[in-house]
Formats: structure tokens, sequence, C-alpha cells
């Protein structure tokens, strides 16, 4: 099987968020869509590693951020690498805990408030229907997940279902006798490229936030 035909499948961008005994905790995650319309539905797909997973399952309640091409630039490596247990995510973040549920005051194209009305395990990752309860209008050009790709060249970490770490293409390499140099953050894989070292010091990656130290030549 070709399991590279599953990337043309189309995606969205999003925070999941959840509240664990009023302390906000959420992720990124690329699965939601909507399934019903009247009473509508939304079904995600949670990697059952994930810290939000556990608090979803216990407190069955969720909140959906949209996120728009033009989000601040932290959401997503805050949200999409690190994990809640360890770390306060909403600390740099304004936001608000509304029917039980943590909703960013960022710029989002859309909020969704959702109850579980149903959790079906998948193995690795749990799909979780919520029923959505209440909206929050938002603005902005909702981002693809093909636009995190091709324009922000952000990567996915292990736990997004749609990981394909081990049928990655090959990176082009740099031709010999090519002075043009790359380096690879060995945290999230976003590509830079250029000597590295001529950034300051204080360089972090884009994607995922680590310091100039974590990349590795390409
Ligand atoms: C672009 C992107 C897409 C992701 N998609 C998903 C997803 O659909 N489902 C999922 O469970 N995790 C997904 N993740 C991974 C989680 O956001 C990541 O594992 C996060 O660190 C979990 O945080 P937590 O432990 O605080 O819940 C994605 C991450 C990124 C950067």
């Amino acid at each position: 099987m070709d399991k590279t035909v599953l990337r043309n499948l189309s995606y969205g961008m999003y925070v999941l968020g959840a509240c664990d005994d009023g302390r906000p905790v959420g992720c990124i995650i690329n699965t939601c869509i909507q399934v019903t319309s009247i009473d509508p539905v939304v079904a995600i797909s949670v990697n059952k590693d994930n810290y939000t997973y556990e608090v979803i399952r216990r407190t069955g309640k969720f909140t959906i951020s949209i996120i728009p091409e033009d989000v601040d630039p932290l959401i997503i490596p805050v949200f999409g690498f690190q994990c809640s247990k360890e770390k306060d995510k909403y600390k740099d973040f304004s936001y608000e805990i509304s029917c039980g549920v943590p909703l960013l005051k960022s710029k989002f194209a859309g909020q969704l408030i959702c109850e579980v009305t149903g959790m079906t395990d998948c193995g690795t990752h749990c799909v979780i229907l919520g029923k959505v309860t209440d909206t929050r209008r938002g603005e902005g050009t909702p981002m693809t997940y093909d636009y995190y790709h091709k324009v922000i060249k952000g990567n996915a970490p292990k736990n997004a279902p749609t990981y394909q770490g081990d049928i990655e293409p090959q990176k082009e390499k740099p031709v010999i006798g090519d002075t043009a140099s790359r380096y690879v953050c060995s945290v999230c894989g976003y590509v830079y490229d250029g000597d590295i070292n001529k950034e300051p010091d204080d360089f972090h990656c884009p994607v995922c936030g680590v310091d100039k130290t974590m990349f590795n030549p390409a």
C-alpha cells in the first residue's frame, strides 16, 4: 500500500482546549470535521498519550479554536510540541474560562464549545464526537494543514494522526560542491535554508521555539 496517497487528504489547523480542575490545557490538532448540520456535531482524533486527551476523557468538554493564517506565531510551537502535563501553555496568552472550558483570546477564525457525546478507541488515537453547544465568531482566513506545511514550513510530531515519519520523502541534499547549507531542527524538523551559525545566539526555531543548538546540518 502506498501510504503517501493519504497525504492528499485535506485538513485545517486547530487549538483543542480543555480544563483540568480549573487549569487550562490544550494541544494542536489538524483533525476536526463537522459530521452533522442540525444540532452540529464535530469529530476530532486525539492521541491517547496527549495530556489533553486525558482531561477531555475525564471532563467531557472541549473547545476548538480555528487557527487563521496570521495566527500568533507562538501558538503552534507552544501548543503543538510541548505537553500540558509539565507546562502551563496558557501562561503567555490571554484567555477566559467559559462554560468550564478555556477560550484563547488571540486572533482565531472562530471558536466552538463542545460536549462529548461519544468516544471511539482507534488504538493509538481516540475519535471523540462533540456536540457544539456554543460558538464565538472570529476573523481571518482559516489555515489549512497544507498551508502550514508549504508556507509556514512546519512539521507535525509523531502524536499527530497524519504523521508519516516512516515515509518522509528524502529532503533535497545539497549538490556536492554547492556552497548552500541547510540545517534541520531536531525537535520539529523545520528546515533552515542557509548557515544557521550566522544567526544571533537568541535565534529560536520559528516552529517549535527551541534554540539554535538544537539544529543539525542537513
Ligand atoms: C501541525 C500539528 C498537527 C497535530 N495534529 C494532531 C492531531 O490531529 N491529533 C493529536 O492528537 N495530536 C496532534 N498533534 C500533536 C499534539 O499537538 C502534541 O502531541 C501536543 O504536544 C500534545 O500536548 P498535550 O500533551 O498538552 O495534550 C499535532 C501537532 C501539530 C504541530
